[in-house]
């Protein structure tokens, strides 16, 4: 079945509010194909663009990519900059058509040591699509679970010892507002491909209840269709929130 077919057998009643990716397999996929690296990495950005375009027309309300992780400063440098100015290129290229397309785009993530890799145009774009009620695109940059929490604490702190917050009255809903995801819904749904079956430092708070949905395909191969029958799985689960 074409994922046209398939976006058909949606129950809309039952469509995950958000989904998350993690996004991997880039190198394994290169590696398959006796290429470099960053080949994998560029076959990887038309998967982006083949999912946004897909999540859109199936009506989805948010999504979440992991693009670069607070880890990924680890590879090698050529790898590194290359990833970066890939991830800033795609968004020139594509940024126009979102916005065309009522995308709401966001970066969530730690803004320090990525200031110079941040395109100018790219943000400032980024803000004008803040009113669009379709999809909101969450690019996960420079993002670390971990680094999250670490940077949520250090703020309440400040709130605690400046009285703007009283350590008593700290509650989930307060501690989530205080994260990089303040006001996005937690994911219902978290895919991860090429095979792995970790979180690795993605969405640590937001993840309590998330349905996974892992998929041996390497992401530059990851179809629409199998991105629709992720979504067809997760409305056939029961989930329970701990209460059963
Ligand atoms: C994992 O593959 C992928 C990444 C670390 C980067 C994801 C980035 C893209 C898909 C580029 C485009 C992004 C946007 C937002 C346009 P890996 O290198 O860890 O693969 P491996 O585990 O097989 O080595």
């Amino acid at each position: 079945m074409n994922y046209k077919e398939l976006i058909k057998m949606i129950n809309h009643e039952r469509m995950p509010k958000h989904i998350a990716i993690i996004m991997d397999g880039n190198g394994r996929w290169a590696d398959e194909h006796n290429t470099k690296r960053v080949i994998g990495h560029k076959e990887g950005a038309k998967t982006v663009r083949r999912i946004v375009e897909t999540a859109v027309e199936a009506g989805l309300k948010y999504l979440t990519i992991y693009a670069f992780s607070t880890e990924n400063w680890q590879r090698s440098k050529q790898e590194v900059n290359y990833l970066l100015k890939l991830i800033m290129d795609s968004l020139v290229k594509e940024i126009d058509d979102l916005i065309t397309n009522n995308v709401n785009i966001r970066f969530i993530g730690s803004k320090k040591e990525l200031e110079k890799s941040y395109n100018k145009k790219v943000l400032n774009t980024c803000k004008t699509s803040w009113n669009n009620d379709g999809l909101h695109l969450n690019v996960a940059m420079n993002y670390g679970g971990r680094r999250e929490l670490i940077d949520a604490f250090k703020l309440m702190s400040d709130d605690i010892i400046s009285g703007k917050i009283e350590a008593e009255r700290i509650d989930d809903e307060m501690v989530s507002n205080y994260l990089y995801t303040a006001y996005i819904p937690d994911p219902d749904l978290i895919i991860r491909t090429s095979g792995e079956k970790r979180l690795s430092n993605f969405l640590v708070w937001q993840s309590v209840y998330s349905e996974f949905w892992f998929t041996k395909t390497l992401w530059p191969d990851f179809s629409r269709e199998e991105f629709i029958q992720s979504i067809l799985d997760f409305q056939n689960r029961k989930r329970r929130y701990g209460t059963r």
